[in-house]
């Protein structure tokens, strides 16, 4: 290991994380349909986010792991809040273990396609994105990313929020669009 190496695969952990944190109900409550007032107190963490940004500054590479947590908001089971980036640069999304959805959406058209342990997801930048674990562990994904990129969490909710919903539905999930 030295101070190149971002990622162990045996560990599947990030080498020395410049910045962690977590993502709770309560951060993403206007994103859910129906939130149950007993869960809303309960304000479970949803997702945990690790990442190394070395240089912070044009032209560098930031490499994350999101570890979204299994469980339903209401019917809805838990993802990530979702973006667009605010400059034309794409992302590789690389699934490291569990089950889930990716969603994507480019203004009113929308796609869901599988994320699952060992899938890779390149996600052009036009594209703004949602990852929802839909299994019954823990659903962790690596993130390659630009600097330049940014981020744009504005524009989806301007364009009135993801259309599509993941449900849970008996032990599977059904996708629903509103
Ligand atoms: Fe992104």
């Amino acid at each position: 290991m030295n101070s190149h190496t971002v990622f162990n695969f045996e560990l599947t952990e990030l080498q020395n994380p410049t910045d962690i944190y977590i993502k709770r109900l309560s951060d993403l409550k206007d994103y859910y349909e129906d939130v149950p007032k007993e869960l809303s107190a309960e304000n479970p963490i949803l997702y945990m986010v690790e990442k190394f940004d070395k240089n912070n500054s044009k032209g560098h590479l930031i490499v994350s792991t999101t570890t979204i947590y299994s469980g339903v908001v209401g019917n809805e089971y838990y993802f990530t809040s979702g973006h667009y980036h605010a400059e034309k640069f794409s992302e590789i999304y690389f699934c490291l273990s569990g089950t889930g959805l990716g969603l994507l959406k480019n203004k009113d058209e929308e796609e869901v396609v599988n994320f699952s342990e060992g899938t890779i997801l390149h996600i052009d930048y036009e594209w703004a994105h949602r990852i929802i674990n839909v299994g019954k562990t823990p659903l962790k994904f690596m993130s390659v990313y630009t600097f330049d990129g940014g981020f744009n969490y504005g524009r989806i909710i301007e364009e009135g929020g993801f259309k599509t919903k993941i449900l849970k539905d008996n032990d599977g999930f059904s996708v629903e669009r509103r």
